[in-house]
C-alpha cells in the first residue's frame, strides 16, 4: 500500500515511520511521498535524508480551502498515494479531499479522543489535571479529530509532571503506535464498520491486566 505523509512541523512521527520502513517494521506499507504546507519544516528535511520525495504546498498561496485541498490531493494522487497519514499536519481537510482517498486518511492525535480535540491537546490535558492521557490514531472525517478510532495508547500523568514531560511521554507512545497502525492497515487487518474499527491481531484487552487505575 502506497502511503503519503502530510506534516507541518518537526516530523518526529514521520521519522518513526521512516525508521519502521527501514527496519522492515512497516510491512507492505511504502512511504512514497511527504507533503508539507510549511516550507523548510523539519519533516521535509527528514524525508529528504531518507530519500523519500517531498513537495510543499503553502495554503496561503491558494484562494480558498477547497482549492488548497484539491491541489494537495492532486499532488498525492500524482505520486500514486492510496492512503494518507497526517503526522502533525496542522490543516483541516474537507470532505472533497477525503473522498479522493477511499483507502482512508489517518491522523495521530496526542490525547485520548474524544477528550481534548484540536490544537495543543497535551496542554489541554495537563491544564485539566487528568490522571491519564495518551494518543489516538483515527480515520479522518469531516470534523476536527472526530473520526472512527483505530487504536489508542494510554500514559499516566504523574505527580511532578510538567506539560513538557507529559508531552514527551505521550510522544513516545505516538512513535510506537503510528507505525503499528500503518502496518496493520497496509496488511488489510484494519476493518471499519461505521464507527467501529477492528484491528485483527491486536492484543485482547479483556483481561484484568488491561485495567488502569489511579487508586
Ligand atoms: C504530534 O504530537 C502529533 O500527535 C500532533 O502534532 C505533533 C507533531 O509532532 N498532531 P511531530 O511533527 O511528528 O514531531
Amino acid at each position: 500500500m502506497k502511503i503519503g505523509v502530510l506534516a507541518s512541523g518537526s516530523g518526529s512521527n514521520l521519522q518513526a515511520l521512516l525508521d519502521a520502513q527501514a527496519s522492515g517494521a512497516l510491512g507492505p506499507a511504502r512511504l512514497v511521498t511527504v507533503g508539507a504546507n510549511v516550507a523548510g519544516c523539519g519533516a521535509l528535511t527528514r524525508a529528504e535524508a531518507a530519500g523519500v520525495p517531498t513537495f510543499v504546498l503553502r495554503h496561503g498561496d491558494f484562494a480558498s480551502r477547497d482549492a488548497f485541498d484539491y491541489a494537495l490531493a492532486d499532488a498525492l494522487l500524482g505520486a500514486g498515494v492510496q492512503c494518507v497519514v497526517l503526522a502533525g499536519f496542522m490543516r483541516v481537510l474537507g470532505a472533497g479531499f477525503l473522498a479522493r482517498f477511499p483507502a482512508g486518511v489517518l491522523n495521530i492525535h496526542p490525547a485520548l479522543l474524544p477528550a481534548f480535540p484540536g490544537v495543543n491537546a497535551q496542554g489541554q490535558a495537563f491544564a485539566h489535571r487528568v490522571k491519564f492521557s495518551g494518543c489516538t490514531v483515527h480515520f479522518v472525517d469531516a470534523g476536527v479529530d472526530t473520526g472512527p478510532i483505530i487504536a489508542q495508547a494510554v500514559v499516566p500523568a504523574l505527580e511532578g509532571d510538567s506539560e513538557e514531560t507529559l508531552r514527551a511521554r505521550i510522544l513516545t507512545e505516538e512513535h510506537r503506535l503510528l507505525p503499528l497502525v500503518v502496518r496493520a492497515h497496509a496488511e488489510g487487518r484494519v476493518r471499519r464498520d461505521g464507527r467501529t474499527v477492528r484491528v485483527d491481531g491486536a492484543p485482547d484487552l479483556a483481561g484484568a491486566a488491561a485495567r488502569l487505575r489511579s487508586l
